[in-house]
């Protein structure tokens, strides 16, 4: 039986490490290819701030999955301290007496192999694969492959593998610009986000594409021009407007769903409806909802999430978010109906005495269909007239 081991800290894992996994697949043909994430590298020092070794062993789990024959392993990170690979191999050892086998390293940790800690141990016990993603590098391997074996009579295979434009410190910064995800696969990136790991600021053309796919169809027109119009207003009004941007692509994120589902969200996200918000199906719950989705599948900051939460209704106390997507969700290029002329000449003029037109005619279409406004706008009303009046 053939094992081969997979080590390193996985700082996210990106499509080179599951290139190399490949390769190494192939060339060596392993019974179990094992991806065990460091606990805490003995090397080299995360950087502050970096995922917790659990997120990180999550990650792995989402890079890795589906490659035929492969185990992500928490041996190290089970074990804490630092994660020596003696230490692992002894305890694979251990559990499988009688197998061959392998580690996996790449170009750099094999120029520092024989300067381990055990060394001696690691390359009596394993053969090495020594696996390249540049050419430049096949001389450098080469070499010291040829001194290791000199010296240790160690066994190093070189498996050459597709080669990988980055390394893990760059996909890090990208991250940190609304970059990153090209790198990286597409279930990594969404729990990168989701977490918010590595400070990442989510890239927008991702959003939209996860946004316009949760909204029907016909939607995708007005997402879009609410996004248009929410950034304009945020540039008038001094608003951040990727952030506006960001509230306008989820807004209007489960407005789709049924109202069994939209009550299943309330439930799963921990938010009450109330009696005006059940009688009116999804129309006013998809706020609720959507920001909860926004918050726990997204991991969108507080200002976002509650410019997304208020949009239906509005509400006493608006920030300037709240205030932009409500209008942008009012007047965004799309909306045709009596009156919005005049609606989207005021909102570059004057943004509270638009969003107080805007609430009044939403109150009297309610009204005149003969449902009850809700309390929230009504409030809403209240305090428009009230601020606009002292
Ligand atoms: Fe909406
Ligand atoms: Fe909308």
């Amino acid at each position: 039986m053939r094992l081969v081991i997979f080590g390193g800290s996985f700082n996210p894992p990106h499509k080179g490490h599951v290139s190399a996994a490949r390769a190494v697949s192939k060339e060596l043909k392993p019974d179990k290819l094992i991806v065990i994430p460091t606990f805490l590298p003995p090397h080299k020092a995360l950087e502050s701030g970096a995922p917790t070794p659990e997120q990180r062993l999550e990650l792995c789990r989402l890079a890795f999955s589906g490659l035929p024959r492969l185990e992500v392993s928490d041996t190290e990170i089970a074990r804490g301290g630092k994660s020596y690979t003696a230490d692992t191999l002894r305890e694979l050892r251990e559990r499988y007496p009688d197998v061959e086998l392998w580690l996996t390293v790449g170009t750099d940790m094999l120029r520092t192999l024989d300067s381990w800690y055990d060394a001696a141990y690691i390359l009596r016990e394993t053969k090495i694969a020594a696996v390249a993603r540049d050419r430049g590098q096949m001389n450098l391997l080469r070499q010291k492959a040829g001194e290791l074996r000199r010296t240790h009579r160690a066994s190093v295979e070189i498996i050459e593998a597709k080669p990988f434009p980055a390394a893990s410190t760059d996909i890090r910064r990208n991250l940190r610009n609304r970059g990153g995800l090209r790198l990286l696969g597409e279930r990594v990136y969404a729990e990168i986000v989701r977490k918010r790991l590595y400070g990442v600021r989510v890239n927008l053309q991702w959003l939209r594409r996860r946004g316009y796919a949760m909204v029907r169809p016909n939607r995708v027109m007005h997402v879009r021009g609410c996004e248009e119009e929410a950034v304009r207003l945020a540039v008038q009004w001094g608003a951040d407007p990727d952030k506006a941007a960001e509230a306008a692509i989820l807004h209007d994120c489960t407005k789709k769903d049924p109202p069994e589902e939209q009550l299943r969200l309330c439930e799963k996200y921990g938010m009450i409806p109330d009696e005006v918000e059940i009688n009116a199906g999804g129309r006013l719950l998809h706020a609720k909802t959507g920001a909860g989705v926004a918050a726990a599948e997204f991991g969108m900051d507080e200002d976002v999430v509650s410019a997304i939460r208020w949009h239906t209704t509005g509400k006493p106390d608006m920030t300037l978010l709240e205030k932009i997507i409500y209008m942008a969700d009012y007047i965004e290029p799309t909306r045709n109906f009596p009156g919005v002329e005049k609606l989207r000449k005021l909102a570059y003029q004057d943004l509270d005495r638009a969003l107080l037109l805007g609430l009044e005619m939403s109150r009297d279409e309610i009204v005149a269909r003969g449902e009850t406004p809700h309390v929230h706008t009504l409030t809403a009303i209240r305090w428009l007239q009230e601020s606009l009046r002292a």
